[in-house]
């Protein structure tokens, strides 16, 4: 199983181990991970999701569409070259590992 670790602002961290194709914003919400809301439900249309992913993962990463393009602009936390909608980021082999930080504020 694949993991994912998502570090608070506080320094805290969560790993979770998920299963294959399970994206950051459905993991976090199905294990009480805080500070990624989902709004929308996963459908690229609130931006509440947002997370800053680690640079050593950025190669990893499918490319950012344009509905999330567009969301991104739309984020409470100020956006960064490392700013991606965690429900557009399914974790497998390749993102194994992946960490990402919660951003402080969603809404
Ligand atoms: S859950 Fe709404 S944009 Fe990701």
């Amino acid at each position: 199983m694949p993991t994912i670790t998502y570090v608070q602002p506080s320094g805290e961290e969560t790993t979770l181990d998920v299963e294959q194709e399970t994206t950051l914003m459905r993991a976090a919400g199905s294990n009480g991970v805080e500070g990624i809301v989902g709004e929308c439900g996963g459908q690229a249309m609130c931006a509440t999701c947002h997370v800053y992913v680690r640079p050593e993962f950025a190669d990893t990463l499918p490319e950012i569409s344009d509905d999330e393009e567009e969301m991104l602009d739309c984020t409470t936390a100020e956006r960064t070259d490392r700013s991606r909608l965690g429900c557009q980021i399914a974790v497998g082999p390749a993102r194994d590992g992946i960490t990402v930080d919660v951003p402080a504020d969603q809404v």
